[in-house]
């Protein structure tokens, strides 16, 4: 299987209207995600992140075509040199079958190698165990938890703070 990233664009509308739609592949995605969303919404919402020079976000494509998600960066400091990761495969059939922490490591390195950040972080619900594998592979560790920061299923739940250095990332290259 083949897998790329491009950049992010409102041709993407109705793939993301659908990931977003199934709520079970969304539960510990944003919050503003999780109230029905129709296509203008999300149009509406992607327009706002290719105007934001604040984020960098891309379409993950496989086998040339078949578009399962989006991930990139928010949060860029270029003061901090720093940046959050995030990433959704909204198609849960392309679940853990490693696209995700393919995806992730095309995101840290540009993050690393064309946009020389220092810091890339990342925060995630402690009940979301495949992601936080999927970061550990990338070389993600744990710096701290946020108690109860996250609201779900009738329960409030931690959130993991997870980081990766630029000298960890290029230490992991060699
Ligand atoms: C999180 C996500 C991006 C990971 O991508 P992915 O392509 O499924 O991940 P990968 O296949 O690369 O790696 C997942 C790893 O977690 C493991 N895993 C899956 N479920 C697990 C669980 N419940 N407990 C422990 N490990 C688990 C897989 O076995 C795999 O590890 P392995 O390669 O050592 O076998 C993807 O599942 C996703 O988009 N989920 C929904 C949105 C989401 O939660 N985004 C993150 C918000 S912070």
């Amino acid at each position: 299987m083949k897998v790329r990233i491009t950049d992010l664009s409102i041709d993407h509308t109705s793939a993301f209207t659908n990931w977003i739609a199934d709520k079970q592949a969304i539960k510990y995605t944003l919050s503003k995600f999780l109230p029905d969303r129709d296509e203008e919404w999300v149009m509406l919402y992607i327009k706002s992140l290719i105007e934001d020079t604040s984020t960098w976000d891309q379409a993950i494509v496989i086998d040339d075509d078949i578009v399962v998600g989006y991930c990139g960066l928010s949060n860029i400091s270029e003061q901090n040199r720093s940046a959050e990761y995030f990433i959704i495969i909204g198609n849960r059939k392309y679940w853990n079958a490693g696209i995700g922490t393919y995806a992730g490591r095309l995101v840290l390195d540009y993050g690393f190698s064309k946009m020389k950040l220092h810091r890339i972080w990342l925060t995630v619900s402690d009940l979301n165990q495949g992601a936080i594998r999927s970061y550990e592979k990338l070389g993600f560790t744990k710096e701290g938890h946020m108690k109860e920061a996250c609201y779900r299923n009738g329960k409030f739940h931690d959130k993991v703070i997870m980081s990766i250095l630029e000298n960890q990332w290029h230490n992991l290259q060699v």
